[in-house]
């Protein structure tokens, strides 16, 4: 294994959560840190790989070396990731994308009323990773994230054929030291034509190398 592995290869990461407007001072968010992105992100520039990192916003510095696109809401991140899959060898979609935004976003503070609810109307944001699906070709490889709290491997077997991935990156965010915002992930990952594999509780770090790893093993075979 060299540092050179992936030289020559233009990769998009995406990583962190997106955000979507409800009024002027508030949104909709999700917990997501963008740890696991931001570090796939650096162990894929490690291997020598041209990266395009799309963030939405963290509290992250960007690996040094990596080119980061900065974005907010899903839309931004769906245009953005369009944009950049478009010629790159491969897409590693970390991100936690918000499922649902607002219908209107109001112009205006929302003023408080004598009515003890309110309700907010949502509509569901595109699937980014459908979207490219659609564009994809045969040799690039496309990587999803699955955050399940239950029936962990059938969910994440149905996202490798609904979203046409080559490799699916499982974890359970119910159980402790996995998932959202902590250093520390356990994974399942599953492929079109292997065995799933399942690793130990681990630094976010190795975890990344691991998948990594995955995607080298998935790039040659697709490419050459
Ligand atoms: O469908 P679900 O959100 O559970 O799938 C998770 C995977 O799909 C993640 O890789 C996430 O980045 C991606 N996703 C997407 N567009 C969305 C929602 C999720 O690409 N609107």
């Amino acid at each position: 294994q060299t540092s050179t592995t992936l030289a020559g290869k233009k990769i998009v990461v995406t990583a962190g959560g997106t955000r979507e407007r409800i009024d002027p001072v508030r949104f909709l968010a999700n917990d997501s840190s963008g740890k696991m992105g931001y570090t796939v992100a650096q162990s894929l520039q490690k291997r020598g790989a041209t990266v395009i990192l799309i963030s939405g916003p963290t509290n992250l510095t960007p690996p040094v070396g990596v080119q980061l696109v900065p974005v907010k809401t899903s839309a931004q991140m769906h245009d953005a990731v369009l944009e950049q899959f478009a010629n790159s060898d491969g897409l590693v979609m970390a991100a936690a994308v918000t499922d649902f935004r607002p219908v209107q976003v109001a112009a205006q503070k929302i003023k408080k009323t004598a009515a003890a609810k309110w309700s907010l109307e949502l509509e569901k944001t595109p699937d980014i990773l459908k979207s490219v699906a659609k564009i994809k070709q045969s040799q690039q490889i496309t990587v999803g994230f699955a955050a399940e709290t239950q029936n962990l491997q059938v969910n994440a077997q149905h996202k490798l054929v609904s979203k046409q991935l080559d490799l699916v990156v499982a974890n359970d965010v119910s159980q402790p030291g996995v998932g959202f915002n902590g250093d520390t992930n356990q994974v399942t990952m599953l492929s079109q034509n292997q065995p799933p594999i399942t690793t130990e509780l681990l630094p976010k770090t190795a975890i990344a190398d691991l998948i990594v790893e995955q995607m080298v093993q998935l790039l040659p075979k697709i490419s050459l």
